[in-house]
């Protein structure tokens, strides 16, 4: 018997960025971070185990439902995960693997995060294996994609738990708890040209890196707060704060790495005229050029205007904090149809 799962998983964003590790192989962070995550940006896995010993078989489904296989590092690194995840479980069966996106992959918006995630879970669950979500996590991050350890839970999420020796991720508020928004101003939709894999790797060469380490602790907490206070006014500052220390250290590694692009400075400006005007939204960036503004869902109408608005600016996605991934059935596979 085939047995086959489909999951969905959404990517995330951080409020307190994960940058730099101790062993990028299996993300192994040096501080901890914490993030929300999203409910429309999503990648949709379906894992089919095969016969024992049988080779993988990678596809990306287009918006038409039509597949195509997947090839170079996209496909290595899938295939790399499948193997950790054969040899965690015990298990010698191949898998055929179907994946798409229902945003821009690698254009800064965390593919990574969502397609391990979704990909770990389908895996472990096409296997029959009912992991709990703290092991989800440790397998999630053991693709090298730290952010998909968050990406296993919904609403608002730190990585690692304090005293885990697993580094797996917890939740630290669901969903519902607080509903805030993330307008995303594309400004690049390709591939970035720097990895956040690289990005760790030279980190440590800036020298900003170790100041943050010092800073971090206190805004860890200050966001924690925020939080749990549903407090945007001191959330906003410091999700902001540490976006930007992140491209200060990246802008500042051996060698540097400029994510930025002229609309990312535009957008950034545009926020601070808009809390000028009454309008709370922070800026954040991952290892991109694209600029997530954070806001209540009062203000996202007003944000999504005034950024779609922004010269460079190609296009305003919505997203919003969301439940976490969720299990489809076979009808609503990656594929469209019935595996
Ligand atoms: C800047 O190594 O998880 O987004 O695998 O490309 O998603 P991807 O990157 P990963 O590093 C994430 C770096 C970051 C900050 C963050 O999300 O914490």
């Amino acid at each position: 018997m085939r047995r086959a799962a489909t999951v969905e998983a959404p990517a995330n964003i951080a409020f307190i960025k994960y940058w730099g590790a101790t062993d990028l192989e299996r993300a192994v962070p040096v501080n901890p971070s914490i993030s929300m995550t999203l409910a429309r940006c999503v990648s949709r896995t379906t894992v089919t185990c095969l016969g024992a010993g049988e080779a993988d078989v990678v596809e990306i489904v287009a918006d038409d439902g039509s597949t195509m296989p997947a090839g170079g590092a996209f496909r290595s690194r899938i295939v790399a995960h499948l193997e950790r995840l054969r040899a965690e479980s015990a298990e010698a069966c191949g898998f055929e693997v179907r994946t798409r996106n229902s945003f821009p992959a690698a254009a800064g918006m965390a593919s990574s995060a969502s397609g391990f995630a979704a990909l770990t879970i389908a895996t472990m669950r096409a296997l029959g294996h009912d992991p709990g979500v703290a092991e989800l996590s440790r397998l999630a991050r053991l693709s090298g994609s730290g952010s998909a350890a968050r990406s296993v839970l919904g609403g608002y999420v730190e990585w690692p738990t304090a005293g885990s020796e697993e580094l797996h991720a917890q939740q630290i508020a669901a969903a519902e708890h607080w509903t805030l928004c993330d307008v995303v101003a594309l400004v690049q939709t390709g591939p970035k040209k720097v990895s956040s894999l690289d990005g760790h790797r030279r980190a440590a060469t800036s020298p900003h890196y170790a100041r943050r380490q010092e800073l971090l602790p206190q805004r860890l907490q200050r966001v924690r707060e925020a939080i749990e206070g549903r407090d945007l006014q001191l959330l906003g500052p410091v999700l902001e704060e540490d976006a930007i220390e992140l491209h200060l250290i990246a802008m500042s590694s051996q060698p540097a790495i400029f994510y930025w692009a002229p609309a990312t400075l535009r957008v950034l400006e545009r926020l601070r005229q808009l809390r000028d005007e009454g309008v709370s939204a922070w800026a954040t960036m991952d290892a991109g050029a694209n600029v997530h503004a954070i806001c209540g869902p009062e203000a996202e109408e007003a944000v999504a205007a005034a950024l779609a608005a922004v010269e460079g600016v190609e296009a305003v996605v919505r997203d919003r904090v969301g439940p976490g991934p969720r299990f489809l059935d076979d009808s609503s596979a990656a594929d469209g149809g019935a595996s």
